[in-house]
């Protein structure tokens, strides 16, 4: 194993790896320099070869994905030179290029560390000892302008050189060395279509290259753009204000994720950043979007071109939906289309037809992806596309690569191949699930399950900071947010909803878990008691399901509600008509609304918990202390109590009425609704009949 960090190693080279680390680390975080997980960077050192006792020639080039910013040394790929070069001796030709990735395993040195990326041969190949090679969209702009060669030579001279177009692989790495040998002044070149490539001779040299040639590109582009290069304003197409936008996206958004999932369930990302607002606010936004993306990195993320409402901001949401559907029906065939223009015999089957990026003038950009990063980046990647267009039609016309080449890039055989070996997606992959009082006990058990089992989780409760605190447990941003709910308030219902929908796209799952207990006896019971217990989990959970079935229902990709009922909704405890009552009411809306909602393949199921101790803040509230008083038993052993009063004799935990919801939600329960299932450890006088 090459170890690059012992100060004591023999050769000293050890230190262009690392180097080459920290270069990549500064470059990887300011989004100017390249797009997210795009570009790659190299050094080439001599080590002492273990086996021989020998210097050896290597190459530490960053691998096959991963993003600069967070590169380690296990991202990087590690090469013999001379094993790696000598392949221009058998190198079969463009047609064959391929062949070629295979072949650097054979070039590895010890175990090779991270798979190497297709432009291996680029960082290989070109006779410098650091290579950058970046997709900034200062140099896209000028790789993708009609007059990108003419513009290369005005802006940089002799120092950078234009390389025409051409797919990544082994030729292009042979042009670009070659270039490199004829311009022994250049320090880079701009890549048609594509990027920037920069070399030096250290480490620092190299780093400079790049940043001179992206922040030169840039400034020439503010220097030299006209004045409005998308047009002037379409009348009627602004933004909406701030509130207006959110609550018209948040309208849209079930319509928009159904659309966008019609081959395959999608996950959403929603954002209304200025630079989307001010594109599609622009006359020449239909023509610009039609022309679709340039970079590589782009097809598979963003498909060759979005979805673009080409309605005003003005319109109706009900304008808006009629017309999005036709536009989707339009889109898929025009994706069918393009495949069938392009596919060979041997190209690999079509992977949707569905839009990933969706553009509703006046509001924002909903983009797609199997879960909420690849989602977000999709969006990240389609705000770099308009950065590019931006700079291009400033200073010319903006010109990608043909559509041929874009269809050659999206069904490449290199990158079917490492799409089929990506890991098989969990259970809940692309599901959103908004569970009600997660923020403890059951529901924040049920949370932490759902997401372990790849659902995007919504953590609802009284307590904003206690719901993002649990959120921030679970997961980051893209896998849990917390928001702020009564459920017994319709209007903070309808609000929490739509947060969910502008966090992840849509809605898939309900938990109704929300409540509380209060154990009172009949004449104890007050009016307050009986309402607050029915308006929480009565009222809330009916509130709950409403607002949710509407956008499942929009949607039209079926969902699951599940209802945390209990024992007590068909077991007579003592002191509990309140809660009782309230918990048969949970227990009817399930059957009621599982006979409703099945036509639109939505299932409705419930739990029968009970003795949950641990961690519930029911009984942490007072009603533990209580059962144990009037159980002659301590607190604390209250759940080793219950325990013993049921047939298993074992103690519930919060965890076991998660699985439950689980079991529920999965494929295997696709065809049962209306269902409840105790976990209870088994309680005879709670058996269901
Ligand atoms: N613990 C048990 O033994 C047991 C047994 C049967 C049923 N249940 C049911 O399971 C559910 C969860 O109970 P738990 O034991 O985890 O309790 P818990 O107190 O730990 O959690 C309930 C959560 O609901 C939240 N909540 C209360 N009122 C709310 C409102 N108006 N809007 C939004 N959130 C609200 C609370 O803030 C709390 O975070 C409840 O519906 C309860 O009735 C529990
Ligand atoms: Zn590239």
């Amino acid at each position: 194993m090459t170890d690059t960090t012992t100060p004591s190693n023999p050769s000293g080279t050890a230190s262009a790896a690392a180097e080459l680390i920290a270069r990549s680390n500064r470059l990887g975080a300011d989004p100017k320099n390249t797009n997210y997980a795009g570009g790659n960077t190299s050094a080439k050192g001599t080590e002492t070869d273990p086996v021989t006792g020998e210097p050896v020639e290597l190459l530490w080039v960053k691998g096959s994905g991963g993003d600069l910013g967070t590169l380690t040394e296990s991202g990087l790929a590690v090469l013999r030179l001379d094993r790696m070069r000598a392949l221009v001796d058998v190198y079969p030709g463009v047609e064959r290029e391929d062949e070629m990735v295979a072949a650097f395993d054979y070039c590895l040195h010890g175990k090779g560390g991270a798979a190497p990326s297709i432009d291996t041969a680029m960082h290989g190949l070109v006779d410098a000892a650091h290579v950058d090679h970046l997709h900034p969209d200062s140099g896209i702009a000028i790789a993708t302008a009609a007059d990108g060669e003419a513009l290369t030579k005005e802006i940089f001279g002799d120092r950078v050189v234009w390389v025409p177009w051409r797919r990544p692989g082994f030729q292009l790495g042979l042009d670009i060395a070659a270039i490199k040998e004829q311009n022994p002044q250049a320090v880079g070149c701009v890549l048609g279509g594509h990027g920037i490539t920069a070399w030096g001779d250290t480490s620092e040299e190299t780093e400079r290259n790049s940043l001179w040639i992206i922040d030169t590109a840039a400034a020439h582009i503010a220097e030299h753009s006209k004045a409005a290069p998308f047009g002037p304003p379409l009348e009627g197409y602004a933004a909406l204000p701030a509130e207006e936008r959110r609550a018209r996206a948040a309208a849209l958004a079930p319509t928009i994720r159904g659309i966008a999932s019609a081959d395959r369930p999608m996950v959403g990302h929603f954002t209304d950043a200025d630079v989307v607002l001010d594109f599609l606010a622009a006359a020449e936004h239909p023509r610009l979007a039609a022309l679709g993306t340039s970079c590589p990195d782009h097809f598979l993320r963003t498909k060759v071109k979005p979805l673009v409402l080409d309605l005003p901001a003005t319109a109706t949401v009900e304008e808006s939906i009629a017309r999005l559907h036709e536009l989707a029906a339009a889109y898929r065939e025009d994706y069918q289309a393009y495949y069938d223009r392009h596919a060979t015999p041997d190209s690999p089957a079509i992977r949707g037809k569905d839009p990933l990026i969706v553009l509703v003038p006046g509001v924002g950009m909903f983009s797609f992806g199997k879960d909420k990063q690849t989602a977000r980046v999709a969006g990240e990647f389609y705000v770099n596309a308009i950065n590019v267009m931006r700079g291009a039609e400033g200073l010319s016309t903006y010109q990608p690569i043909d559509e041929s080449e874009k269809f050659r890039i999206e069904y490449w055989a290199l990158e079917e191949a490492k799409l089929q070996r990506m890991p098989k997606p969990k259970p809940l992959a692309t599901r959103v699930a908004i569970v009600t009082g997660a923020a403890s006990g059951i529901g924040r058990a049920t949370a932490e399950k759902l997401a372990a089992e790849g659902a995007c989780v919504v953590i609802a409760d009284l307590s904003l900071e206690k719901a993002q605190a649990a959120a921030a447990d679970i997961g980051g941003a893209d896998i849990a947010v917390g928001v702020q709910v009564d459920v017994s308030d319709a209007a903070a219902v309808e609000a929490a909803v739509q947060a969910a929908v502008l966090a992840f796209g849509g809605l898939d799952l309900v938990v109704n878990n929300a409540g509380l207990s209060l154990s009172r006896s009949l004449l104890e019971t007050t009016e307050k008691d009986w309402d607050l217990q029915h308006d929480v989990m009565a009222k809330g959970s009916f509130l709950v399901a409403k607002a949710a079935a509407k956008v499942m229902i929009e949607q039209g990709m079926g969902g699951d509600i599940v209802y945390i009922s209990s024992k007590n909704s068909v077991f007579a405890g003592p002191n509990n008509v309140a809660y009782g009552a309230a918990k048969a009411d949970q227990a009817h809306q399930v059957r009621l609304l599982a006979a409703e909602l099945g036509e639109h393949a939505i299932k409705v199921n419930g739990v029968n918990p009970d003795g949950v101790v641990q961690g519930s803040g029911i009984f942490a509230s007072g009603w533990g202390a209580n059962r144990a008083a009037v159980y002659g038993v301590e607190e604390k052993d209250l759940g080793k109590f219950y325990a013993q009063r049921t047939i298993l004799k074992r103690e519930v935990l919060p965890a076991n009425i998660a699985n439950a919801v689980f079991v529920l939600c999965s494929a295997e329960l696709s065809h049962t609704t209306g269902l409840h299932i105790p976990v209870d450890a088994g309680v005879p006088a709670a058996f269901l009949r």
